[in-house]
């Protein structure tokens, strides 16, 4: 017995140390697209009817090492002198880190606090810190990004993506991309298509006119086939009254995907086959997933075989749908070297084989955390008073109050990788995009340990409780105030608070706002902390002349409570953008989510193009905060902006200086103005960066915008047209912070 557990612990060891090497030099050789079908097709051609429907048909969920495998060839088979020794292929959630993956992953802010960095290196470099964890367990397929556009702020799994505005999202949707499958992990982009509110998603019929569609819902996935996306996943509902899995002008070789030269397989969402082996094969469905639950769809791939076998699935189209899931399999070099599975998300607490529980984290990854957690933080309103109001905070604030249940620590057992509850700080929404929140650091945890040398905390965070709270802060130096809001994935989940994955409204949890108020009328120099998945209500209070500050901090992820103290003692200058407006109307975002309808509603996008700020603009609805809004400790200035325009682009270039005192990186932005003919919004998000400038520096910063990305979809051509006319540039520090402005004509 002690001989056989002291070489497990050699074992895991062994394998901790092998993992932590290949973790940081890969070693897999990326083929080209056309090498790897080759191989592919070689490797199919070989293969039985009964190996390939092994290979189209999921395994799983309940049942399966990860949260969907297939079942491959038992044997192997010799192709161009290689030994081809095809596993179970893993995939696994999700989009924000390893679900279901054991105790040793990193818990990743989600997709929405990527998009709020407005910084595509942090974007990429978490695509990249994800694969390498995804790639430590042995998973084949990671199950994201999640792209879906945020149609409404109450959405359920809207965090899960880059916010509402396209051009935002196809950007975070390209970096992640190419961070994951650097590391020779598949991407698999979902929801494709028009999967924007968690009711009734699994039969609801989204109808989107074909330029709504190009313009947003396509456009990043449009991205994703840029990046070379290994798979993509159809979504649960339907699109112009046709389920999305077997939507042939969707996912077939005539919809936009193939026909944009998309190379990889289409998986369905586990469960999203509503109709028959052949009407989902022949509409281009290459994966069912997963194997063993049928809910309101799913398994009818157990039909495939006899399909073929009458001719109504050709054995071509078969061939096909394996050539298709192997060939980024070669591709990305997972025929060699790639670690085993060795993770079981039947037993995420690692009780089961002798393998589990491969430790994946790195002080890297828990490092990045903590930098993306800060660089997402948005600086809503600073008021330094000469009273000592305002942030950075100093040590000379000597009484710090920290009200509020999301200071604390969540329930780290709650609903095993779920995280279907809202017990304390909020780090990321519930459901299958959730991930590991084990290592949590809550933001009580990171003021003691930062703040309790110089300064006396005191605290009431077990909950928000409008008469504790408020005693704790009244007379206090400083009081932080933290609320949250909080919303996830409905499917088979639990409804939380009341919330059935959608948010019931845009409110505060728990009476958060009210808290907020109530600490205010005590305390002269109160600090509001809001966690949330999207925009909350907060005119009421913002403009309080005792909030001296307030910091939108979204759902920063594991390292949450050391990224906030970085922001708010100024460690770091906070430099997070809005990837959403925030207004207290809903009737201002211009969409609704429908709840109450049965049977399946109909949901027309009559709004088209004009979500969120597009909208807005539109009605001269003026938000409480705006969209790409944002302070910063120090101040920045733009000038002297020169054009270049060329047949193909347009390129503007201008001075950005730190005209303040303290370093900082500054978001500048760009947005287009179409000419008025075309339709479209006022002004469009058309480029972006992340420019870090110490005191007093200056450099110029340059912003190219493509044929594509100054073109609308023509409905009659089908194709991007660029139209006649002037265009209007506008470069500023969001979108009614216009600094700089310039034009061109077509
Ligand atoms: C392999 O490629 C050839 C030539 O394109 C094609 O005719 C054949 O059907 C393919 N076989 C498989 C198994 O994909
Ligand atoms: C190919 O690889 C498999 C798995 O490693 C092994 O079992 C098999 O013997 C190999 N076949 C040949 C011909 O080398
Ligand atoms: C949806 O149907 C409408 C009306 O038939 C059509 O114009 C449009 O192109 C379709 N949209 C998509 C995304 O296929
Ligand atoms: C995508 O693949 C093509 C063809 O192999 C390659 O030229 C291109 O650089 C790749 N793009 C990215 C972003 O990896
Ligand atoms: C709050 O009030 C106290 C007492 O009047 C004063 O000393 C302090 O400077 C005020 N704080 C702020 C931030 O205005
Ligand atoms: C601000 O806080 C002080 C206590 O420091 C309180 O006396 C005052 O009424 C508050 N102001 C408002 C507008 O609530
Ligand atoms: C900023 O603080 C000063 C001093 O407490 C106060 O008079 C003023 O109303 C505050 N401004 C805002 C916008 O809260």
């Amino acid at each position: 017995m002690a001989m056989a557990y002291a070489s497990r612990r050699v074992l895991l060891l062994f394998l901790y140390v092998l993992v932590s090497i290949s973790s940081t030099t890969f070693g897999f050789v990326e083929r080209s697209w056309d090498e790897a079908i080759d191989l592919a097709n070689q490797t199919v051609s070989l293969m039985t009817m009964s190996e390939k429907i092994g290979m189209v048909r999921g395994v799983g969920q309940f049942s399966s090492r990860c949260i969907g495998n297939i079942t491959p060839p038992s044997r192997s088979f010799s192709v161009s002198g290689l030994n081809v020794t095809i596993p179970p292929l893993c995939l696994n959630d999700g989009p924000a880190g390893v679900r279901l993956g054991g105790t040793g992953v990193t818990g990743f802010p989600p997709a929405i606090n990527a998009a709020s960095t407005f910084s595509r290196s942090l974007m990429n470099a978490r695509g990249v810190a994800i694969g390498e964890e995804f790639r430590g367990k042995g998973i084949h397929v990671h199950l994201g990004p999640a792209v879906d556009l945020m149609r409404n702020p109450k959405a359920g799994r809207g965090w899960e993506g880059f916010g509402p505005d396209p051009y935002l999202s196809g950007e975070g949707t390209y970096q992640t991309i190419t961070g994951i499958q650097s590391t020779g992990v598949s991407a698999c982009v979902k929801h494709y298509s028009t999967y924007n509110q968690e009711h009734w998603r699994y039969g609801l019929n989204a109808n989107s006119d074909d330029r709504t569609f190009r313009e947003m819902y396509w456009w990043p996935f449009m991205k994703s086939v840029e990046a070379n996306v290994s798979s993509a996943m159809c979504a649960y509902n339907q699109l112009n009254g046709t389920s999305s899995c077997h939507n042939a002008g969707l996912i077939g070789d005539e919809g936009p995907l193939r026909q944009e030269g998309f190379k990889g397989f289409m998986v369905s969402d586990w469960g999203a086959t509503h109709d028959s082996a052949e009407d989902n094969a022949n509409a281009g469905l290459d994966m069912e997933q997963p194997g063993d639950f049928i809910l309101i769809g799913g398994g009818v791939f157990s039909g495939l075989q006899s399909a073929v076998n009458s001719g109504e699935v050709s054995q071509a189209r078969l061939d096909e749908m394996v050539v298709r899931i192997l060939t980024p399999w070669f591709r990305l070099g997972q025929d060699s070297g790639f670690p085993d599975i060795n993770f079981d998300a039947q037993n995420p607490d690692g009780s089961g084989d002798l393998n589990e529980n491969v430790n994946v984290r790195t002080d890297a990854h828990t490092a990045l955390v903590r930098q993306i957690g800060s660089a997402s933080a948005v600086l809503l309103k600073n008021n330094r008073t000469s009273g000592g109001g305002g942030l950075p905070l100093t040590k000379d604030l000597k009484t710090i109050a920290v009200v509020g249940y999301d200071a604390q620590q969540l329930d780290l057992n709650c609903a095993g990788g779920l995280n279907e509850c809202n017990t304390g700080t909020m780090v990321i929404g519930w459901g299958s995009g959730s991930n590991n929140v084990a290592f949590t650091v809550p933001p009580i945890q990171a003021i003691q340990d930062f703040a309790s040398s110089f300064a006396t905390i005191s605290t009431d965070i077990t909950s928000n409780d409008l008469s504790g709270g408020p005693a704790v802060a009244k007379g206090k130096d400083l009081a932080l105030v933290f609320a949250n809001a909080m919303s996830g994935e409905l499917g088979f989940y639990q409804i939380v608070d009341g919330n059935e994955g959608d948010r019931n409204d845009l409110n505060l949890w728990f009476k958060g706002g009210s808290l907020i108020e109530d600490v205010a009328a005590v305390c002269n120099n109160t600090v509001v902390v809001v966690h949330s998945v999207g925009p909350v209500p907060m005119s009421s209070w913002n403009n309080h002349p005792n909030i001296t500050a307030i910091i939108y901090a979204g759902a920063p992820g594991e390292q949450t409570g050391p990224s906030l103290v970085d922001v708010l003692w100024g460690a770091v200058n906070p430099s997070g953008r809005l990837p959403f407006s925030i207004d207290d109307d809903e009737a201002s975002y211009g969409t609704e989510i429908v709840y109450g309808l049965d049977p399946f509603p109909v949901i027309d996008y009559t709004e088209g193009v004009f979500l969120d700020y597009r909208y807005m603009e539109s009605k001269g609805i003026t938000p409480v905060y705006e969209f790409g809004f944002g302070l910063s400790y120090t101040e920045f200035t733009y000038s002297s902006l020169q054009s270049s325009v060329s047949s193909t682009s347009a390129t503007f270039s201008f001075t950005l200086t730190n005209s303040g005192s303290t370093d900082g990186t500054e978001i500048p932005q760009l947005y287009l103005g179409f000419p008025t003919s075309a339709g479209e919004p006022s002004k469009v998000l058309r480029g972006f960066d992340d420019i870090f400038l110490a005191a007093g520096a200056s450099q110029t910063v340059s912003m190219t915008i493509s044929q594509k990305e100054m073109s609308i979809w023509d409905v009659v051509q089908q194709e991007w047209v660029v139209p006649s006319g002037t265009f209007d540039v506008y470069i500023g520090a969001s979108i009614k912070d216009i600094r700089l402005t310039s034009s061109f004509t077509r």
